[in-house]
């Protein structure tokens, strides 16, 4: 029998996520089928609760529902209690498990894709919404020297830095703080870039040689666009996609597929 997975977002129609499952299902030689489901706004928990009756196996989430994806699951790893957030469900006989597989798939790709290796460096992470939150552990645990939160609210990224303060060396606080500070990893999990915005960083705030990195994907960004103007490598999102798609997998099947070649089709597509 092929094991059923799917993801649940609002909106849905463009996920790459399918096709990423597709791919990593024919390269490990595993038989599965993975489809993008639309669950409306008020509905989530009922379409889940549908797709697992029906004999699904697990799931992954994403906008905007990691967050009831996390009160859904009535076990949780970790990594998904500190996000507060879950974005991959796997179903069995004693219920629902819920992971959060994006910090680490943003770690995988910035260290292992990228070659950035993140120990001793200093980080900026640009945001305190979902996005951000989900990942300062993941990156904690790969002990920088310094590990920076700033959001256009300041009080959001001071609480969040509060919340992980015990963790590791966090701070949080607004942009204008950042003035005379340089940085070797910028992380953007702002929504500024949906917006074609730009948070608003102090100039010289790359250090040589820096990584500038947009959890956005698809399209140039104004921060990737200012950070290659100030010399600093970009990156977008892409690879982070991938690696949690990857992660989430490994999950269900016990099987780790390669990113590489996946990360390539997608590009080339
Ligand atoms: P998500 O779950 O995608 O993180 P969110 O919780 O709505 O979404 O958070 C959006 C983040 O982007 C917030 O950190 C927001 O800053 P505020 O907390 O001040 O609202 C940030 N953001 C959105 N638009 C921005 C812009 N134009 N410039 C800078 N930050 C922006």
């Amino acid at each position: 029998m092929t094991d059923r997975y799917a993801v649940f977002g609002h909106p849905i129609a463009h996920s790459k996520s399918p096709a990423i499952h597709a791919e990593f299902a024919r390269q490990t030689g595993q038989d599965l089928s993975y489809v993008a489901l639309l669950a409306p706004l008020d509905g989530f928990a009922e379409c889940v609760a549908a797709f697992r009756a029906g004999g699904g196996a697990g799931a992954n989430v994403t906008v905007p529902f990691k967050e009831q994806a996390h009160a859904l699951a009535d076990r949780r790893s970790e990594r998904a209690e500190a996000a507060g957030a879950v974005n991959t469900l796997r179903f069995d006989a004693v219920g629902i498990l819920g992971d959060n597989t994006d910090g680490v798939g943003l770690v995988n790709d910035l260290e292992g894709n990228l070659g950035v290796p993140l120990a001793g460096r200093r980080i900026l992470l640009m945001g305190a919404g979902g996005a951000a939150r989900g990942v300062v552990l993941p990156l904690l645990e790969r002990c920088p020297a310094r590990l920076a939160i700033a959001n256009r609210t300041a009080a959001r990224a001071e609480e969040l830095a509060a919340r992980f303060a015990s963790r590791g060396p966090v701070t949080g606080g607004g942009y204008d703080a950042l003035k005379g500070e340089r940085f070797d990893v910028l992380i953007n999990a702002t929504a500024a870039s949906l917006a074609g915005e730009l948070p608003p960083l102090p100039a010289e705030v790359f250090t040589d040689g820096a990584l500038a990195y947009d959890m956005m994907y698809g399209r140039d960004t104004p921060f990737l666009a200012l950070a290659r103007r100030a010399g600093a490598r970009a990156a977008d999102g892409l690879g982070m996609l991938v690696e949690q798609a990857a992660e989430a997998f490994a999950l269900w099947r016990g099987v780790r597929p390669r990113t590489a070649p996946v990360i390539a089709m997608l590009r080339e597509a």
